[in-house]
């Protein structure tokens, strides 16, 4: 038995878990699932990454502490896990006791060792808000093509990368202060005296060959120490023997997966933290992670863990970056969906099979395609191999008690069935589960012409032919089961309605190794519904509404002076509710007609959580009457009505006093 220990890497605690998380931890979980299958003894542990500047200001723009906000956080996003059956064992924080001992006993091990230096470090400074400035906290103009308002680390127009000191006109994004340049000490790890183990390390299988390939380009460029220090004000750990220097958020990130496990080595008792992380440690380490971040996981984490004395991983499982429909996910779009948006109309293992269909165990980006997703739920997953349970159950029952024959019908059938889990555990430990799932399918395809071929329907009713009945349907069950067990660590709740419709304990992977004979099951009920291609155009526009409320609430953040020629150029309105009405498919919008004295016009209104549309009727409005019309999924909606709060039920409208017309400008 293999004793395992999986991450997927850590969210940041500054937002919601979004479907590029839940692609790789219903990943990872699924591998995890597998594992588990097989008899081998697998934990899965996971945090919020909770440090850095963002998290500080995120706090005090909430008016509130960073402990509280990044607790909060975590639940809710262990909870939005939880729900898509992501079954971590511990989701903790890198804000916590361990990870504080184990960052600074890394570190003082590497400081004793020589492995770490000082160097003092020009940086642009804020003084104003009294702090050093991150890269994406400043702005300025690009030191190549000079083109204004690019951010300190690269440019959008031309791609030049360079240092923030380097922009000319810098601005805080803080305060909107001109940075002063000024110099600190900072701690750095020397990874360059890594460069050989690195060499070795990265060649070999712990990581994919694409990986390897792209890891040598900087290996043979020569590796740069690493700033591990930021000054204060910062959230984070103060570096042992200094005040105001904290270890930069990277250092302590990848430490957390360590933390983790030690916290739940201390909670559950009876797991022993060394046996899976000292240097000679049998047991082994899998981390998933996006290739964004390939360099910290696969250059300096082994190097820090090598130079710390502890072991390194067995493999880093990199993906690709995930598109929805071609593009990068967009809020405006609806395609950066969340995972509370997603549950609030679709079923979570929607979502965890279509992932699997996309999982490979290469790098490639993956394209989510919405319409892909309804086909391949509905006509694979629904059409074919739940369709095998729905067909041969009734027939069992009718002519047999609800009993399987005695015998399997077609041998050649099951072997093909039952073989198939060899191949198939080789697909899923390789990561391969995106064909491990095309096999399954063709599986049931094959099962299906079977039950077609001897049409079972037909011969129900005849005494002379009982037996076929009765052993192709038995047949058809156990394809069914074998199938069940193959899905199972992608479709946990399925899998258990199966389960308790088979009358048997929890499937293991080698039950698919043998068929259930003489045994009765229960009548069939519904496994899983095909998906309704509206609850898909729920979820979008749901989360276009979402990134409606944002914008709304982020002008207020960052609102700044506007010339009145500028605040002119908007031609506000009073106008008339002529009609009002719900919008099929959007429960957030009411579809208003609204009379502009001279015209008239159609405008969808995010207000349906807080009006009912009849109470509209009549009412005056404001409107902004040269809003460039937008086409919505549900018409064109020509200007935007004004209304005063965050959103849902508390919006208001903004009314003019009686007396006023459609038509009247607004000033
Ligand atoms: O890229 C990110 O979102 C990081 N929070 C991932 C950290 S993974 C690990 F190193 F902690
Ligand atoms: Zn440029």
């Amino acid at each position: 038995m293999r004793r395992i220990l999986v991450t997927s890497a850590l969210p940041n605690a500054n937002g919601a878990i979004h479907l590029g998380h839940l692609f790789e931890h219903i990943q990872t979980d699924i591998w995890v699932r597998f594992q588990r299958m097989m008899g081998n003894e697998c934990y899965y542990v996971c945090a919020d990454d909770a440090h850095g500047t963002a998290t500080m200001l995120a706090a005090e723009r909430l008016g509130t502490t960073p402990e509280a906000m990044i607790e909060s956080l975590r639940e809710e996003h262990a909870d939005d896990f939880r729900r898509f059956h992501v079954e971590h064992d511990n989701y903790y924080s890198t804000h916590s006791p361990e990870n504080e001992h184990f960052t600074g006993t890394i570190y003082e091990r590497l400081a004793a060792d020589d492995r770490t230096f000082t160097a003092d470090v020009e940086q642009l400074y804020d003084p104003e808000r009294k702090l050093f400035l991150a890269d994406r906290f400043v702005k300025g103009n690009c030191p190549r093509c000079g083109h204004d308002d690019q951010y300190g680390d690269n440019c959008q127009e031309c791609g030049a990368t360079y240092d923030a000191t380097e922009l000319g006109n810098p601005r805080s994004l803080l305060s909107d202060a001109t940075p002063e340049l000024r110099s600190s000490k900072h701690y750095f790890f020397d990874l360059a005296q890594f460069t050989d183990f690195l060499k070795d390390w990265t060649a070999t299988e712990a990581v994919q060959t694409e990986v390897t390939n792209k890891l040598a380009e900087w290996l043979t460029g020569g590796l740069k120490a690493w700033d591990i220090s930021r000054d204060g004000p910062y959230f984070g750990f103060t570096i042992p023997g200094t005040t105001e220097k904290y270890f930069y958020v990277w250092m302590d990130a990848p430490v957390g997966y360590m933390a983790s496990f030690k916290n739940l080595c201390d909670r559950t008792g009876g797991l022993d933290f060394e046996d899976f992380w000292r240097s000679d440690s049998e047991a082994e380490v899998h981390h998933f992670i996006g290739k964004d971040i390939i360099n910290f996981h696969c250059l300096f984490w082994p190097a820090v863990l090598r130079g710390a004395g502890y072991r390194t991983p067995t493999k880093v499982h990199t993906h690709g970056f995930i598109t929805v429909d071609g593009v990068q996910m967009s809020k405006s779009r609806g395609t950066f969906i969340n995972a509370g948006t997603y549950l609030e109309h679709l079923d979570p293992e929607y979502l965890r099979y279509y992932f699997a269909t996309k999982l490979a165990a290469n790098t490639d980006d993956v394209d989510i395609q919405l319409d892909d997703f309804v086909q391949r739920v509905n006509s694979d997953l629904v059409g074919k191999v739940v369709n095998i349970a729905s067909r041969c159950a009734g027939f069992i029952h009718r002519g047999f008690d609800g009993v399987l024959g005695a015998k399997v019908h077609d041998v050649e059938l099951w072997t093909a069935v039952s073989d198939a889990r060899h191949e198939l555990a080789d697909l899923y430990e390789r990561g391969d589960v995106g064909r491990a799932v095309r096999q399954i399918t063709a599986l049931a395809d094959r099962t299906n012409q079977y039950i077609a071929e001897y049409e079972p329907w037909k011969h129900v009713n005849d005494p002379d032919r009982a037996d076929e009945v009765q052993g192709v349907c038995s047949l058809g069950i156990n394809v069914f089961r074998a199938l069940v067990i193959y899905l199972k660590p992608i479709l946990p709740a399925m899998a258990a309605k199966a389960e308790t419709f088979l009358q048997v304990e929890p499937l293991a992977w080698e039950d698919a190794g043998a068929p259930l004979v003489a045994h009765e099951i229960h009548r069939f009920k519904a496994l899983f519904t095909r998906i309704d291609r509206k609850d898909v155009d729920k979820v979008v526009a749901a989360t276009v509404a979402e990134a409606e409320t944002e914008a709304g609430n982020g002008a207020e953040e960052h609102s700044q002076h506007v010339s009145i020629d500028e605040f002119g150029k908007i031609d506000l309105r009073v106008a008339k509710v002529l009609a009002a009405n719900f919008v099929d498919g959007a429960d957030k919008l009411i579809e208003l007609r609204l009379d502009l004295g001279v015209s008239q016009r159609t405008v969808f209104a995010g207000v349906r959580e807080a009006y009912d549309p009849t109470s509209l009727v009549d009412r005056l409005v404001v409107v902004v009457a040269n809003l460039a019309p937008r086409k919505m999924r549900f018409g064109t909606s020509e200007g935007m009505v004004l209304a005063a709060g965050p959103g849902g039920e508390d919006i208001f409208l903004v009314s003019p006093d009686s007396g006023a017309e459609p038509g009247m400008r607004v000033t």
